[in-house]
């Protein structure tokens, strides 16, 4: 099924062949080593332990309470797994205000999380920071379009980049993040378009969730994959445990469908306006 990966672990380099090569790359969050373990057998490349844990662990309604601690303390339940993924962890809300309150904080979920990658939110803005982490070996993903920390800036979750005014915003920002040294770059809920012509322009790896499938690869959170969680399904979530299948199966049908672009398929994509 997968190529370039197969082997041994995988690392920046890995990711960025496979962009390359224009193998899909297959990302997931986790939270604890159970879980980590498992989709990392069934072939996830990039495992997120994301802020998302404030929702569907924690019971949240935002991912605004999560601190530090959470999150460091997450990221190393993850890396006890030994996963063969690269780790990506998020730098929670109000963690990376300054670019020394980031290098600071980004350097305890490497540390004392295992984290092999951070990952924050926003564009320009944040363009100074990923310079500093970068300049100090920490790789870093930006996150653009839907913003979760930013919920109550953004009006709530809804599709990010329908103006033309704000695709170019969003546009802008990637290639800003881009040329600040970022390593990779996660797409939330944009219409398909936009994000296919962001993945294009981009050298480095755009992973997308609601973005349409013709990013370099895909993210769900795991509990919307295996179909756990209570209340409306977002559009772009897909339940890959219904059928009767195991979490194990799941997991590997997720990866497959990724893998051969049958997911995310129109019906889980967001058009242009
Ligand atoms: O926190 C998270 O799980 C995320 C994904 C939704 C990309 O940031």
């Amino acid at each position: 099924m997968s190529t370039m990966s197969n082997q041994s672990s995988v690392t920046v380099v890995t990711l960025a062949q496979q962009k390359q090569v224009g193998e899909k790359i297959v990302c997931l969050t986790a939270y604890d080593a159970t879980f980590a373990a498992l989709m990392a057998d069934a072939g996830v490349e990039v495992i997120l332990v994301g802020d998302s844990l404030g929702n569907v662990v924690q019971g949240h309604d935002s991912t605004l309470p999560v601190r530090i601690y959470d999150m460091v303390y997450h990221a190393a339940a993850v890396s006890r797994a030994k996963p063969r993924s690269l780790i990506v962890v998020d730098m929670p809300f109000q963690s990376y205000v300054t670019p020394e309150q980031a290098l600071q904080q980004a350097a305890r979920l490497m540390s004392r999380g295992g984290a092999q990658m951070v990952k924050l939110e926003g564009g320009k803005t944040f363009a100074v920071t990923i310079e500093t982490l970068v300049a100090q070996g920490i790789p870093v993903c930006a996150h653009l379009g839907l913003l979760p920390q930013s919920v109550h800036q953004q009006g709530g979750y809804h599709v990010q980049g329908k103006s033309a005014d704000d695709a170019a915003t969003i546009e802008e920002d990637a290639r800003i993040v881009e040329a600040s040294g970022a390593s990779m770059l996660v797409l939330e809920c944009v219409p398909s378009e936009l994000a296919a012509s962001i993945s294009q322009q981009l050298t480095i790896p755009v992973i997308g969730i609601g973005a349409g499938p013709d990013c370099d690869g895909q993210v769900l959170v795991m509990h919307d994959l295996l179909g756990i969680v209570a209340g409306k399904r977002p559009r772009f979530v897909k339940n890959f445990l219904a059928g009767g299948g195991s979490v194990q199966g799941a997991f590997e049908a997720y990866v497959q469908a990724v893998k051969d672009g049958s997911f995310p398929a129109s019906e889980h994509s967001f058009p242009g306006s």
